[in-house]
């Protein structure tokens, strides 16, 4: 018994490593986990409040369609309910897409260091990957363009980039969108643009306007704090949502997290803090850089990839002794962590720990 032939030497995804494991494996008692971007401020009291109410409705059936939710979006964002779709998570919206726009043969392009799951759910549908390495850590959207072919069906672009944490601008991604053809679609994941300052970031959701092929991507995993719930949604052209929509499992987001992203998107307090806290993370984390001597690239999102200038998975493994948990192992960049901003303590307990890994593991 054989499964497709593309996916026999597709890896199972490694999330960041479990705190519970870290302190059962190596007996600890205090454990930080900076290794998957997660809110450090939790979400929301008034999803906590919608969630508990909703609770007792737990043995009928979510709204397959997100009515509520879609409305409230919309209402938002001042687009049509027409142009929404909701995932488990915005992993489902990527996992729909490329199923349902990608056939063997197709061919994809995405960077080369970015999000892995597009390339691993383009691999799922035999689709031919292109990848276009990152110029500085960004996103090359010339050379991107530079790869379309007649062949090519879907663009990635990860805005802020993953694991980089670099933006592309207005600037450049409108002339990108000018310049590539309509049967080309672009998919723009903004799953951390909520965080991003820089005045020359514009979310895509104001350029739908101008086109069809554009979808944008959204979650309610990272500055809204909701990620064990799995939700995320899509905002497009009514048709490339009803693609979508066609392959959709009818009961992909559930009853409670429905209901708790309802009720996030009212607490824009609980947003503005923790973007502010957010920045200050970074701003915090940056000036420890630069007095350790050590680069890092322009951070955009909840998450700063700096170059130890040690092999990333030895600088990992003094770290998780220590009790924290990072990312590391990227193949183009051997020598960078990733790590999450935490609260001012936890970023602080970071630092004490790096500044000692780095004397104990040298260069
Ligand atoms: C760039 C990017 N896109 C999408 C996701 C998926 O998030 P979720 O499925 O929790 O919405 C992540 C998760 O880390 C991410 O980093």
């Amino acid at each position: 018994m054989l499964p497709k032939t593309n996916i026999i030497h597709l890896p199972v995804y490694q999330p960041g490593k479990p705190v519970e494991d870290v302190k059962r494996e190596l007996g600890l008692s205090e454990v930080i986990k900076l290794a998957s971007n997660e809110n450090p401020y939790g979400f929301s009291n008034n999803a906590k409040s919608a969630m508990i109410e909703e609770m007792s409705n737990c043995n009928i059936y979510p709204d397959g369609a997100s009515v509520e939710l879609t409305a409230a979006i919309a209402d938002k964002l001042n687009v049509s309910t027409d142009a929404l779709i909701f995932g488990t998570g915005s992993s489902d919206i990527i996992l729909m897409t490329a199923r349902a726009f990608l056939v063997p043969g197709d061919e994809t392009i995405m960077a080369d260091e970015t999000f892995s799951q597009y390339k691993h759910n383009a691999e799922i549908e035999n689709a031919t990957i292109v990848e276009v390495p990152l110029k500085d850590g960004k996103h090359d959207l010339p050379a991107m363009l530079s790869k379309v072919s007649d062949k090519t069906k879907i663009v990635w672009i990860c805005n802020p980039n993953n694991p980089t944490g670099t933006i592309v601008t207005h600037h450049e991604l409108s002339s990108f969108m000018k310049s590539v053809p309509a049967h080309v679609l672009v998919v723009l994941d903004e799953a951390y643009g909520e965080f991003v300052y820089d005045a020359d970031y514009s979310d895509g959701v104001s350029m739908l306007k101008d086109y069809t092929n554009l979808l944008v991507l959204r979650t309610f995993s990272k500055i809204y704090g909701l990620a064990a719930l799995r939700i995320g949604y899509g905002i497009g052209h009514p048709d490339v949502v009803r693609f979508i929509n066609q392959v959709r499992e009818p009961f992909n987001t559930t009853r409670l997290a429905q209901t708790a992203a309802k009720a996030s998107l009212a607490d824009d307090a609980f947003i503005t803090y923790c973007r502010e806290k957010n920045v200050e993370g970074i701003r915090y984390l940056s000036e420890q850089f630069d007095r350790l001597g050590l680069t890092y690239f322009p951070a955009n999102g909840n998450f700063v990839m700096v170059d130890v200038k040690r092999p990333s998975p030895e600088i990992f493994q003094a770290l998780l002794h220590r009790g924290i948990i990072i990312r590391s192992r990227w193949t183009h960049y051997p020598n960078h962590i990733r790590v999450s901003i935490g609260t001012l303590e936890q970023n602080k307990q970071f630092i004490v720990a790096l500044e000692q890994v780095l004397q104990e593991v040298t260069v």
